[in-house]
């Protein structure tokens, strides 16, 4: 088959996200219990080659936005090679772009280097700036070297840059307009996320999370917010925060309600796992295996993974059930699916 990746729902999908690791230096406790999981084993890790052999092939399909994630994926040695490859994939419409979801540890040994192979946008994971909170829900003292690699790209020409922070009551529900107030005198845009059932421990509850109303309401306590238009398939809900400047214009804050607010009638994405399993949503149960025809001697490889990027689009429900009672979590764990 040929053409665009169009679902069952009539949903076409522009954007594949690329776990590249399920490894991280950090433990966020909404992510992974202390001692880490069970990692994947090395050797069923997709290799440089094979996930530019996949991207390749998606591409022509019509994928034309490849977000790098992990676990955290500047562990990867190879990280710059892998951006460097996939920057120079042309789709129907033109080069690819590629964008990356980090928390920040390392970026600044590597950030010229990533902008150099084609990295085109940067989004930074950083739940509270303040250093003890951030040693107790990360496990790790490391803000100060999140603080750092942030400073570096805000200090690169990648733009927008985007902080993400998954809002938690109690966590880090008082840091709401702190965290806005670093952004935009880092020249980012500030994004609140609803925590999603995706943990390991499965403690998730509803009534702990911060919900969209609740961050919108502590934002509109301090400033007047104007909502931007023009969403399309993109998470995030979007306002300008009136008279707040961020060095590259009006500043715009983002949440994003994948609970209160789901946007899978305009779902774009396809993700693929570090280990080649390609998935169809972010809490499908399904996976579609890309390892027998990668390691399996297919004749037509590309035409062997092209059918399962389309057996995937084709089983892809309407949405997730997070509201519906009978909803089931993932097997897989946040940092195995890449967010
Ligand atoms: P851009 O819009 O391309 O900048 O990236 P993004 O916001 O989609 O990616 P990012 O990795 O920064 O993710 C931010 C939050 O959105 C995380 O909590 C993701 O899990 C969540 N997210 C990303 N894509 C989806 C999606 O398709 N569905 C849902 N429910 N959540 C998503
Ligand atoms: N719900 C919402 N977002 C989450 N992230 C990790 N776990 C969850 C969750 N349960 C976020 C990370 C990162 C992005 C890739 O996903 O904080 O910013
Ligand atoms: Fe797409 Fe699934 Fe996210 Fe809905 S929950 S937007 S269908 S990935």
């Amino acid at each position: 088959a040929s053409g665009p990746l169009v679902d069952t729902h009539g949903r076409v999908h522009r954007d594949l996200r690329i776990s590249l690791t399920d490894r991280c230096s950090l433990r966020c406790t909404y992510c992974m219990p202390e001692q880490g999981n069970e990692w994947l084993a090395r050797n069923s890790i997709l290799t440089l080659d094979e996930i530019v052999e996949i991207a390749e092939v998606a591409a022509a399909a019509g994928v034309h936005t490849f977000r790098l994630t992990g676990g955290e994926p500047l562990l990867r040695r190879d990280i710059v090679e892998i951006v460097r490859r996939l920057a120079v994939i042309e789709g129907p419409e033109g080069p690819v772009e590629i964008a990356m979801t980090t928390n920040g540890i390392r970026l600044p040994d590597v950030l010229d280097d990533l902008v150099d192979a084609g990295l085109a946008r940067l989004n930074i994971s950083i739940d509270t700036i303040q250093r003890e909170k951030f040693a107790s829900l990360t496990r790790r003292d490391r803000l100060p070297e999140v603080l750092e690699g942030i400073a570096a790209a805000a200090a690169s020409p990648l733009r927008p840059l985007k902080l993400n922070a998954v809002a938690m009551r109690g966590v880090n529900d008082d840091e709401i307009i702190d965290l806005v107030q670093f952004a935009v005198d880092s020249g980012a845009q500030m994004r609140f996320i609803e925590q999603m059932p995706l943990d390991a421990g499965h403690t998730w509850d509803r009534e702990q999370m911060v919900t969209r109303e609740e961050i919108v309401a502590t934002l509109s306590s301090r400033w007047d917010l104007t909502p931007v238009p023009g969403r399309g398939g993109a998470p995030a809900e979007k306002w300008v925060l009136e008279g707040v400047e961020n060095g590259g214009g009006p500043h715009e804050v983002g949440v994003i309600a994948s609970v209160t607010a789901p946007f899978c009638g305009d779902c774009d994405r396809l993700r693929l796992t570090a280990d080649g399993q390609v998935r169809n949503c972010l809490f499908s149960i399904a996976e579609y295996d890309l390892v027998p025809v990668l390691r399996g001697g297919a004749p037509d490889r590309a035409a062997a993974i092209d059918a399962v990027l389309r057996a995937s689009v084709r089983g892809k429900l309407p949405g997730h059930a997070i509201n519906d009672p009978s909803f089931l979590q993932p097997p897989r764990g946040m940092n195995a699916i890449g967010g």
